[in-house]
This record gives structure tokens, sequence and C-alpha cells, in this order.
């Protein structure tokens, strides 16, 4: 059996990991040059056209060290390492590579990938440096004991900085700087070297202590073909169809029908042992038995201890999902489907006096609930009416209420750090440190190149628009990654809608004290344009505190729809009053004022 090195790729969004993954898929014959698409492992039609990973994805390679031993030796190499301990025969690895996402809002799959593995690479893009999802995944990666191997690159870009960002990297791993590869996924450029490097400092998966199964599962998707299919590291003993396992935490248990490996496809396999990452065709028609984070063992020989599983991430958004056609059952299904594939997905049933029956719905940003949305409607053909995302708020109106707080890291170069306080203090953060990384003295330069600064900030404050104002004061260059922190009490108000003197419940939201004069203003504006004219003056009212904030009038209009029309053409007539019967059907009724049925959807619309 050939030596085994399990790893992932760890990097801020777009530095290029699922590149890097092809080139290592090239150099290890997996894919064939001309048969490999742009990164391969985004299988997804939706990650391919948006190019993002929004999935963990695992591969199985085999790397034979070339017969010329390679670029490195045992020799102090050109990196200055020195390592007398690696054997570099001519032999053959099995290379597990699990590749992660790297936006902020997936970073549930990372650190379920960081959990199966005892390596991460950690990919800095040389024409950006250290950004926020470097950090906090870096922290992810250290918190699990990975050996880290820092690699600069998009070498090969002409306004690349690798020097500087080498330097950066080497001052936060406390590492020497001539240690970190140079690399660029486009042009394969130090990629040999860099499988090399996995080979020789990430640690063999260690022997178990004893031989009971004992398998993690940290992926599980659904094929209506095979039914679940779980992705496992197997931790100790092993496993093999036929063998019948018992889920250590929900105790079902099901007969193996096939275990193999993911080599692009599922390619068979006889036997996963310890150490090794495959998946396993459960048979298992619900997700809900074979949940991510349970430990798998043997029925007649089961482990005494389950594996520390995974706590299920705390969703930052909420939003009502409805079915627009009402079938609501659909809806249930699709959700249902879709969370087996996503493991971040959590929804319950809700009933909103607008839209009728629908789920609320729990996301960990607005990039997976505008995934989520599109995957609904691609993928299970919904069409969906979805609600203005917002935060979860404790309390009432008279306890009062309490809001999620988040630390939020805010990686910058030093020259925006006063236009990032003065954004940050509009959105009521509260300052908390900064530090500079790296001094590049090169060319005798001292000047700090990167900032890092801590606020605590309300999640409602950041979770709409907050990055786009971030990137666009700072032209790109900063970025922010957050951490729920806790619930501190708000200063909310609740906001309610008036229309001709009846309060409209569906309407009625929590808002930030700061914003709710421009809220009511938007929403009254707003329904002033959709509601129509009625047979008397129509006024809309926004209220908060027992106050009025702001107020719009619909004028009265006589509605006679037929007084333009002269002389007897009685088929025009019977048209245009048929036309209106079918306009009536599409109403509904709030108080005294007929309304469209869409009037929800475009009054609480997110505003662009
Ligand atoms: P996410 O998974 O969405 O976080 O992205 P990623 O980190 O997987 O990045 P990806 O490999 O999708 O690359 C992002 C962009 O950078 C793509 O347009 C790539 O073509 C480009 N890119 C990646 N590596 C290199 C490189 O070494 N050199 C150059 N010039 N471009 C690169």
């Amino acid at each position: 059996m050939n030596p085994t090195r399990n790893f992932c790729i760890i990097a801020h969004i777009d530095h290029g990991k699922s590149t890097m993954a092809d080139r290592f898929l090239e150099l290890t014959g997996l894919v064939e040059k001309n048969k490999l698409k742009e990164q391969m492992l985004d299988s997804m039609d939706l990650e391919r056209e948006r190019g993002i990973t929004i999935k963990l994805q695992p591969v199985h390679m085999t790397y034979r060290i070339p017969n010329d031993k390679g670029q490195m030796t045992n020799e102090k190499d050109d990196f200055g390492i020195f390592n007398s301990d690696f054997d570099i025969e001519d032999s053959e690895y099995a290379l597990n590579l699990i590749d992660t996402p790297g936006h902020v809002d997936f970073s549930y799959e990372v650190s379920r990938s960081l959990a199966a593995v005892e390596g991460a690479i950690l990919l800095v893009d040389a024409t950006q440096g250290i950004q926020a999802q470097t950090l906090a995944n870096l922290t992810v990666a250290q918190k699990h004991k990975l050996t880290i191997i820092p690699v600069v690159n998009k070498i090969d870009l002409p306004n690349a900085e690798p020097e500087r960002v080498a330097f950066e990297l080497a001052e936060l791993l406390k590492c020497d700087p001539d240690s970190i590869i140079f690399a660029s996924g486009k042009t394969g450029q130090g990629v040999e070297l860099l499988l090399q490097r996995i080979i020789r400092d990430v640690p063999a998966p260690k022997e178990a202590a004893n031989n009971s199964l004992t398998a993690l599962v940290f992926d599980s998707q659904f094929s209506s073909y095979r039914g679940v299919i779980a992705h496992v590291r197997v931790m100790s003993g092993s496993i093999k169809a036929g063998d019948t396992i018992k889920m250590m935490a929900n105790q079902q248990s099901f007969m193996v029908e096939e275990v193999g490996v993911m080599q692009i496809t599922p390619k068979p396999i006889n036997e996963l042992q310890a150490g090794d990452i495959g998946y396993i065709v459960t048979g298992l028609k619900r997700v809900a038995d074979c949940r991510v984070g349970d430990t798998m063992t043997l029925l007649s020989d089961p482990a005494e201890t389950a594996l520390p599983g995974y706590h299920q991430p705390q969703p930052m958004v909420y939003a009502s999902l409805f079915s627009a056609e009402s079938d609501t059952l659909n809806l249930r299904t699709a959700l249902e489907k879709l969370s087996a594939n996503d493991a971040a997905l959590a929804y319950e049933p809700h009933y909103s006096e607008a839209f009728g029956a629908g789920f609320r719905v729990g996301f960990l940003g607005l990039l997976h609930l505008e995934i989520t949305k599109e995957r609904l409607e691609r993928e299970f053909n919904v069409e969906l009416i979805i609600t203005t995302p917002e935060v979860a708020f404790h309390g009432d109106t008279i306890n009062g209420y309490e809001e999620p707080w988040i630390k939020a890291e805010i990686v910058t170069p030093p020259a925006y750090i006063g236009q990032i306080m003065d954004l940050v203090e509009t959105r009521c953060g509260e300052y908390q440190s900064m530090h500079y990384l790296g001094t590049d003295t090169s060319d005798g330069d001292t000047a700090h190149k990167t900032a890092i600064l801590e606020y605590d900030i309300p999640l409602a404050e950041i979770i709409l628009d907050f990055n786009d104002q971030l990137k666009s004061i700072t032209a790109g260059y900063a970025s922010l990654s957050y951490d729920l922190i806790g619930y501190r009490p708000g200063k909310l108000v609740e906001l309610s809608i008036l229309i001709a003197g009846d309060k409209v419940s569906p309407f009625t939201q929590l808002v930030p004290v700061n914003q709710v004069e421009s809220r009511g203003r938007i929403l009254t504006k707003r329904l002033k344009d959709l509601i129509p004219k009625q047979m008397f003056e129509v006024s809309i009212q926004a209220a908060a505190n027992g106050k009025i904030i702001a107020r719009e009038n619909v004028p009265a209009m006589r509605k006679d729809v037929t007084a333009k029309l002269y002389g007897g053409d009685v088929t025009r007539k019977r048209k245009l009053l048929e036309k209106q019967k079918e306009g009536k059907r599409k109403m509904r009724q709030l108080g005294r004022v007929s309304v469209p049925t869409d009037v929800f959807i475009q009054a609480l619309k997110p505003s662009n």
C-alpha cells in the first residue's frame, strides 16, 4: 500500500485554489491535460458559471516521484530547509486532497474538511497579499493542529509582489521567508515542488491505538439511484462492502453497498483503511440518518467513543421562503433535498399573513442565500418568494430586544485606515484593536503594508451592504471576516404601516432606531406607487413608538372603466369589463383598500 498524505487547500476567495487543484490533477496524471476543464473540481454548473467554489470536493490522486528525484534533494534545498528524515526513494504516494470554498459564507465546508486531514496548503495571491479569509482559515487550521504549507501563488502576474507577500506570510506563521514556495497555478511553476513538499512535510496519518472502526462523516450527498453517499475519513479500523455499520449519534444501521475513492468520478475499491479518505454508498434513503459530523462504526464490534463531531454552524441571516405557485409541498421536498447536500442549511415551517405557508430559513450570509435561491429554482424548479433577509433578534417590545453582535476583522493597506474607521463608526462599531503585518525592508522602506483592524459591530449593520461599502472606499483592497460573539441589548423599534388607518401587520418589522425614519419613508413611498387609486383617498402611514413618522397619500379616483367608451360597441365594453374582473381576482383586500397581491413582495424587497 502506498504511503498516504491527506491535505486541503485553504485561501481567501479567488486566490487560486481550484486552479492549483487542476495542476495537481494534471501532474498526478489523474486527468489528461487535453481533457482537463478549468477548475475541474468545481462540478456544479453554478460553481463554473460564477467561478466560485461552493462545495468541498475530495479527490484521490497517486503521485510518483520522478526518477531524477524531482526538484528536492536531501541536501539543504533551494528553500533553505534541511530534512534528513525525508526519503525520496523512487516511490508512489497516495494523495487525498479536499478542495474547499474561499467565501466566508461557506466556511463550514472548510472547517469540516480541516478535521479530516493532517496538512493544509495556505495559498496567498502574490498581487493581493494576506486577506481577511486567509487569516480566518489559517486560525481554524491551526486550531486543528495542521501542518501549514505556505505558498505565494500567481507569481506569473506582472504586478505580483512575491517577496513582500512572503515576508508578511513568514511573519504571520513565524517561519523563514525562504521556506515559502513561490508558485503559479496558471503556468504550473513551483507546483511539482509543492507536491513534494506536501509529501515531505505533512505527516502520514497516525496509526490508531485501537482497531475498532471509527470513520468521520465530513460530507454527504443524496443520489436518487444510490441513496445517501457519505464522504468519510477513516480514523481507525477498516470498512468494506457488506459490513454492517452503525451511526454512533443517531443509532441507525445499514449495510455498506460500496466503498471507493473519488477520482473526479467515484472509483470503487475493496476496502478503506485507517488514514484513508473515501466514499461509502449507504443505501440509506434519508440524509438525516447519516449526518455530517457523525461517526461510523461496526455494528458487530462498535468503538467505545465517537469522534468529536462538528458544531452545527449558526445562521447569520434569516429569510422566509414561499412558493410563488403556493406549492408548499414541492418547496418542502426541494428544501429537504437541498439540505441533504448543504449541511449548513437550517429551516423550519413558517406561516405569514401576507404569503401563507412557507419556511423560515437560516443562511450563513447573503451569498449563501443567493446560491440557495438559485439552486432551488434551477435544480428543483420552484418559483420562490423571498422576504428581506434579516438577523435574528431576541426578546419583545415589553422587555426590550437583544441583537446579535460580531467580531469583525478587517485587513487593509494602512492608507485606508481613516476611511474604514469612519465607515465602521456610522455602523455603530466598537473599536477593539489594530496591528500591522510585514515591515518591508527590501528597499529600505520601513512602511507597514498590511493593517489588521478588529471591531465589535452589530450584525444587522454589516449584513446587507457593508462589504460593498468597504470595497468601494478602499478600491477593493480591504477584506472582512467575522464571527458571531453573542447578543447585546439592541436599540430596536417596531415599525408599522397603516393603510387607510388600518394597521397591516405583514409590514410590521423590527428596525434599528437610527434607520427607522428612512425605512418608514422608503416603505410609504413604495406603497404609494404600488397601491392603485381607489374610490376614496388612501393614506399610507409609517408609525413607530406611537408616532407617525412618514405619510403619503394615494388620491381618489372615480373608477368607471367604461366611461370613456362612447357609442354602443358591446364587445369592446364587455372585453374591458372582463379585463377588470380578471384584474380584481389578483387583488387582495387590506381593510377597505384592495391591492395587488404582489404588493408585499414589491414593497418589502431589499433595496439595491
Ligand atoms: P474560490 O474557490 O471561489 O475561492 O476561488 P479559488 O481560490 O478556487 O480561485 P480560482 O482557482 O477559481 O481562481 C480565481 C481566478 O484567478 C481565476 O480567474 C483563475 O484563472 C485565476 N488564477 C488562478 N491561479 C492563477 C495563477 O497562478 N496565475 C494567474 N495569472 N491567474 C490565476
